[in-house]
């Protein structure tokens, strides 16, 4: 397994350019599956994770191509609709075939997830969701399987919590439904927002996305079409974080400003000096201390859980106790304990850790046990003084675009062993 030495103490100074979202890329490539003519996706970032959903793709019959940021799939006959165990167990996203292969094919058999680093991520509302549109959903040997021999029908779908995915999958779902399905406590995360923009330039008609009411028309058929994907905001959240831990002087730029306005609240209450710069940049120029600013995660517009970790990092370098309180998944703080095995002073009681700072990190032997928790070690170890080795970086990979050549270029010491 390939691993990370990072040495600490340099401060990140130069330009910082930020990919696409792999979170908006996952679902514009389950989308594909809606119709017979190509898709052209572009910024689609070189992720495990894109890999994972391109190769399930491929399964599904649909041919695929990429170049550079560039995907083309055209899924004009597809010859299985079947998500297996052995690519649902790497990346949990896969469920997001379900809602276009039963709206495309009427019958999708998509593996049950199971278990998760960071808590016990069910897809119950991905089914009842369908179970409304008229879907028949029956759960056997560890396999979803849902039919829909007629075609699913509109309906309004209230969902009981907020979801992303399970949003973005009855929205694909019911853009081909007949009649008008309403989604009720709808996610508004910005990935949602792509989704409906990528399905409206298909032939959709998707209105409200990005509220929490989004109302569809359904369509029988849908067409190809070409879409961006919109900047990652969780990478660009990681570097301003990065900025801010080192005392640094980053330009982050192609990100958009807007979808990190939580966490730039938050660095400003700690700080930290972040101003625009340009309608797609941010400047994060730190001098003197960082003070402790308590965080508590909410589903957009509120603070990411998926940059959790990352401040929770930035917490152990300010002044006072953070309180960080993760509302969103159960299990989010396995970074915690890696982050105490590097000197940081932190408390963890149930769904609250207390950070207290600043605190000096040394160098340690470090694992990264998901995504966003591997980023937070990063963070971490940009600081810490000496050696920090990070295990099992095959979770970065699943999510950050060569996040150690981008951020060797903007000085840190990062490089990458490879498993012998
Ligand atoms: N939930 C249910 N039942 C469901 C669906 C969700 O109980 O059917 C619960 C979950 O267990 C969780 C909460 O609802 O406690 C919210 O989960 P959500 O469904 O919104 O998460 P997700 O769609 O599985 C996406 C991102 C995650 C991100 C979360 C929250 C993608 C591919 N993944 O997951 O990203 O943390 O939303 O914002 O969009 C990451 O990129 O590292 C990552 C984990």
């Amino acid at each position: 397994m390939d691993r990370y030495l990072v040495q600490g103490g340099v401060r990140l100074e130069g330009e910082i350019e930020v990919s696409g979202a792999k979170n908006s890329a996952l679902p514009a490539l389950a989308a594909c599956l809606l119709t017979a003519e190509p898709v052209l996706l572009n910024r689609v970032p070189r992720v495990r994770d894109v890999q994972t959903m391109l190769g399930l793709l491929a399964r599904c019959g649909a041919s695929v191509s990429q170049e550079g940021g560039c995907v083309r799939v055209a899924a004009s006959d597809l010859t299985s609709t079947e998500a297996p165990y052995d690519l649902v167990k790497t990346m949990r996203a896969s469920s997001l075939v379900l809602g276009p292969l039963v709206a495309r094919c009427g019958r999708a058999r998509v593996s049950l997830p199971g278990g998760c680093a960071i808590g016990a991520r069910p897809i119950n509302l991905h089914l009842a969701g369908l179970e409304r549109l008229g879907a028949r959903i029956r759960q056997e040997h560890g396999y979803i399987e849902a039919e829909a021999p007629n075609g699913l029908q509109g309906a309004t779908i209230h969902f009981d919590r907020i979801t992303v995915t399970g949003t973005e999958d009855l929205l694909m779902a019911a853009s081909m439904a007949s009649g008008e399905t309403v989604l009720e406590n709808a996610a508004r995360e910005p990935e949602v927002t792509d989704l409906a923009a990528l399905l409206g330039k298909m032939g959709a008609r998707v209105e409200g996305a990005g509220t929490s009411t989004v109302r569809i028309q359904g369509v029988s058929r849908l067409r190809g079409a070409e879409h961006t994907i919109i900047p990652d905001r969780i990478e660009t959240g990681t570097f301003l974080v990065a900025a801010a831990i080192t005392g640094g002087d980053l330009l982050v730029k192609r990100c958009d400003p807007g979808h990190v306005s939580a966490l730039v609240a938050k660095l400003t209450q700690a700080g930290a000096g972040v101003s625009e710069a340009g309608p797609d940049g941010l400047r994060v120029r730190t001098a003197g201390r960082l003070s402790s600013a308590d965080v508590t995660t909410e589903e957009y517009p509120g603070f990411a859980t998926d940059l959790q970790a990352q401040y929770m990092a930035l917490m152990t370098q300010a002044e006072g106790v953070a309180l960080i309180t993760e509302t969103i998944f159960e299990n989010r703080f396995m970074h915690a304990l890696e982050l105490v095995r590097m000197g940081a002073d932190i408390r963890i009681e149930g769904r609250r850790a207390a950070v207290a700072g600043p605190r000096k990190l040394g160098g340690a032997a470090v694992i990264a046990s998901d995504l966003r928790a591997s980023a937070s070690l990063v963070l971490a170890a940009l600081v810490a003084g000496g050696e920090t080795v990070i295990d099992r970086v095959y979770h970065i990979d699943r999510g950050y675009e060569e996040i150690e050549k981008k951020l060797r270029a903007v000085g840190a010491k990062i490089r990458r062993v490879k498993a012998a």
